[in-house]
Formats: structure tokens, sequence, C-alpha cells
């Protein structure tokens, strides 16, 4: 078989031709095979997913995708054998070998080994109860919601109910991550405390930055009336004995496997602010989403495997044209946090530099995801993608349906400028006058909601979590641990336990804000 190594260097020497000749001609494919031209190629490049209800379009036909890079790539999906690589994730095999840990985050929406989906239906139909029950008045009149969590335990969260909870929520949410007081003060100031529950989101209990915010929040119920503070807290965990120690009720623990990881955990009992904010059904078509992608990935041949294509355009642009970005734009309001959250799923899975086989990897790994919300990146950042030295392979993410009630013509001009960024970046313009000249030949994709409603936000991003997988198996690298965060909190430890010397100028940055001991 040929090697990974013989593969990449195939693909490098590929012939390059630019959007504007794989668009307009039918020409020898360089594989021997012919290439399409203009609507084939579209054809070809762009697919839908359905889900219940509408569904999703992705279109590729925009990059530099063609049908020789296809046949590399496919080889090289056969030489990391991913197809053995895919049956182990969805079996609940062992995927993550520097923890010996499975990555079970899928069957928290019902896919995979059927003991490990039933164990996960439990917990979601627990999670389900105590949603309902406080609904219901079950722990008072609950009108507010601070979720204290950080990383995978907020981000999920924050784009969750920033996405679906606009026109109606059961519940006010605060999402507090950071350890500066000055986010949790802000949550403070919104919140009624005689009416306001705390959950503690963390995989571990033991993250310091959510536990001092969730002591400083016990505090605030204390100070301001509230008899029971500890009553008011909720704990999403896969440490629920951590939870019980720090003083939670066991019946307010809502846990979650140890195999889910903490970027892949909205899915879990993490997910519960969601279900506050919008409802358990909707939570439940959330989930339903994500299982119609999962299916799609799981069922789908390499070759019509619409995450698998992005997936190549990943690689292509990462590893052989040397693009050190990708960025990511929500034509949509209610995706402005998406980037971010692409942003940790990606950058902490993929940003590593052994491989499974604990070998230094020959070539980039993770490119650096990026991005913003359109039309407001268009007045920002959008000249350096049109005119800048850097080639950034870009996403365009917009739903059909708009999100708003006012007049059709903002989601027409909406779409309109989206549409048309696609095709500027592609198209370029030349001219007699330097600065004026936009040299095109710029890749994009397109990713087309029908709606953006509960079950689309699942399946976006069950898409981007296997798209994340499927460049890490192609790279030959471990997707799910992250040992990279580690050092820096050693580190913040060592200086407030005090004792130890560091470097120069860390100890006079010590010295300057009165913290050296
Ligand atoms: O520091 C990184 C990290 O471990 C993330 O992977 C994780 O999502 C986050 O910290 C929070 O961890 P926990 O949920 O255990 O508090």
């Amino acid at each position: 078989m040929t090697t990974a190594a013989e593969l990449w260097a195939r693909l490098d020497n590929l012939p390059r031709p630019t959007l504007d000749e794989l668009f307009s001609t039918q020409r020898d494919g360089g594989d021997g095979g012919s290439e399409p031209g203009n609507e084939e190629r579209v054809a070809n490049l762009s697919g839908r997913i359905e889900l219940d209800e509408g569904g999703i379009l992705f279109d590729w036909s925009k990059t530099h995708l063609d049908s020789a890079v296809i046949s590399a790539f496919q080889a090289l999906a056969e030489t990391m054998d991913f197809a053995g690589m895919r049956k182990k994730l969805f079996a609940g095999e062992i995927v993550n070998p520097t923890e010996d840990r499975a990555a079970d985050h899928g069957t928290l929406r019902g896919t995979g080994d059927e003991a490990k989906v039933e164990e996960a239906m439990a917990l979601i139909d627990r999670m389900g109860m105590l949603v309902e029950a406080i609904h219901q008045g079950a722990l008072g009149e609950i009108e507010h919601l601070i979720h204290i969590g950080i990383g995978g335990s907020a981000l999920g969260p924050a784009l969750g109910v920033d996405a679906l909870s606009r026109d109606l929520s059961y519940c006010d949410v605060h999402v507090v991550s950071n350890i500066d007081g000055v986010a949790l003060e802000e949550a403070f100031a919104r919140c009624d405390p005689a009416k306001t529950l705390i959950a503690v989101a963390s995989k571990t209990f033991t993250t310091i930055e959510t536990m001092t915010n969730a002591e400083s929040a016990l505090k605030w119920l204390g100070d301001n009336g509230v008899s029971d503070p500890g009553g008011r807290v909720i704990a999403l965990t896969a440490n629920p004995e951590g939870a019980v120690e720090w003083g939670v009720d066991e019946t307010r623990i809502l846990p979650f496997q140890e195999s889910v990881g903490g970027r892949y955990s909205i899915w879990s009992s993490i997910g519960f602010p969601i279900a506050m904010a919008v409802g358990m059904d909707d939570f439940r078509a959330f989930l339903a989403g994500a299982k119609a992608v999962d299916t799609h990935f799981r069922d789908t041949d390499i070759a019509d495997n619409l995450v698998m294509r992005a997936a190549f355009a990943d690689l292509y642009y990462a590893r052989v044209r040397g693009c050190q970005t990708r960025a990511v734009f929500a034509y949509d309001e209610r995706l402005g946090l998406f980037p971010d959250y692409l942003q940790q799923l990606e950058m902490e899975s993929n940003g590593k530099r052994v491989t499974v086989d604990m070998q230094p990897v020959d070539g980039p790994t993770a490119p650096i995801t990026w991005g913003g919300v359109g039309t407001d990146a268009q007045h920002a950042v959008f000249q350096l993608l049109h005119q800048g030295t850097h080639l950034v392979p870009v996403d365009f993410i917009a739903s059909i349906a708009p999100g708003d009630d006012l007049d059709p013509a903002h989601h027409r001009i909406l779409l309109m400028n989206c549409f048309a960024q696609g095709a500027a970046l592609m198209a370029g313009k030349k001219g007699d006058d330097p600065a004026r000249n936009y040299p095109g030949d710029r890749p994009s994709a397109t990713i087309l909601c029908d709606d953006l409603d509960a079950a689309t936000l699942g399946a976006l991003i069950a898409f981007h979590e296997h798209r994340t997988f499927a460049n890490a198996v192609l790279l030959g690298i471990n997707p799910f641990d992250q040992f990279g965060v580690e050092l820096g909190k050693q580190m913040a430890k060592a200086i407030e336990q005090g004792g130890e010397r560091f470097d120069a100028s860390t100890e006079a940055l010590l010295q300057a804000a009165g913290l050296s001991q």
C-alpha cells in the first residue's frame, strides 16, 4: 500500500488549476480521468444532509478540490485505515489512547454501541426530568440561571442558548466562564437572587476558575437573603463524587460519562442550560439533528461523504497550500458564537505535534480557526481576505429562512452579501490600477441551512465534530486529548503556592503586580 508520505508527496506534485480553470473547462483531471466543468462540478461537490424537517446544503464547489486531489485523499484515507477508525469510534472502542478512553459523545444522541446508548439515554432522561420539574416549580420560582463553567463546559451552552432562545426562553440564562470577577458581577447585576439557580458545569469538578466562581455565586446568594444557597446548585459533571464532596445534594447532580470529552460535551448534562432555556423537546430535536449527521458520516462511502469532503479540503489547504488559518463567517446573528465554539473544537483537538505513535508530525496539523459574523466582518477584516498576501480558505454559513420578522429586505440583503463574497473571492477582478486589483482564485465553502432550528444547530455541530475527527485520522493524530493546556495550569498553581522561582521576566511581572512571595 502507498505510504502516507508518498501520498502527501503526490498531493504536493499535482497540477494546481485555478478555480476559474476548474469551473470553465472540460479538461484532463491529471489522473487520466476528465474533469467536469461548471454545473457538473457544482453537483459533484455539493450535497445535502436531510433532517426530520428541512436540511443543510454543503457546497464545496468553490474550493480547489478536483478529481485528482480527491482520489489522492481517498488513497490516504485507505492508508490511514479511516474506515477502521470510524468503526472504532462508533463501536465505543478506545480512540483516545493517551488517556485510554473511547469518545462516546455520539451515544448521547443515540448513535453507537447499544449498551452505551442505553446508559446515555438514561442520563438524558434524568436531566429531562429535572428540567421539567424545575420548569414546573419544584425549586420555587426560577427566572434566572447562572451557568458557571469554562472551555467545553461553557462554549456549547453559550452558543446553544444564544442561537436557539432568542424568540422564546423559559429561563434567562447567563453563562459565566472567566475568573475575572467582572464577568460574574455582570451576571449578578442582571439576576434576582431569590429567583436564581446556579449550574456548576465541570467535567472534572476541579477547574480553578469554575470552582472559584461557584463559591462566589453561593456567597452572593447567601449575602442576598437566600437561606439555603446550596439548595440552588445543580452540578453538571463526570465527577459526581467530587460534586458531593463539594456539597451538592445527589438529587441535583446530573452526571455524564468520563468518555465524553469536554469540548464534545454539549450533548450531555452540560447542555442543561440549553434545555432550561428552550425546553426538553427542542433539546431532543437538537440531539436528533446531530444523529442525522452521525448516520451520514458513519454510513456514507468516503467518495460521497460530505464530512470527508470538508476534511479533504481542510488538509489540502493546511498541508499542500500552506494556509495557516481557516476562517468561518456566520451570516446569521444567532450563530455569532459559532466561530468561538469551533475554535476550541478544532484547535484543542487537532493542535498537536506528535502522531498516535508518538512520532513528530511531518507537517502542519490544525490551522488556526477564526472568524466572525457577516456582514459585520465584511466591513472589518475582508480586505485581507480579498487582497492580502495570506491565502485563507473561508466557510460561509447561512440560513435560507430568516431569523427575524422585519421587512424581508434584511434577510435578502444578508444572503446576497454572503453569496457575493464567495463569488468575489473566487472571481477576483483584474484592472490597470494595482491598488484596485483583486487576484481572485480564493477558496470558500458554503453551508446553507433551510432554517436555523434546534435540529439544524445539532447537525452543524456534529458535522464539525466529525470533520475534526476525520482531519485527525488522516493526519494520524489523537484529537481527544489536550495535554498542551496543562503546563500553564501547573505554573499558575506554582505561582499561587509560592516558593518557586521563575524566569527574570516573569519574576519582574509578579513583582510589578505585587504577587511575588
Ligand atoms: O483546560 C482545558 C480544559 O480541560 C478543556 O478541555 C475543558 O473543556 C475545560 O478545561 C474545562 O474543564 P472542566 O469541564 O473539567 O472544568
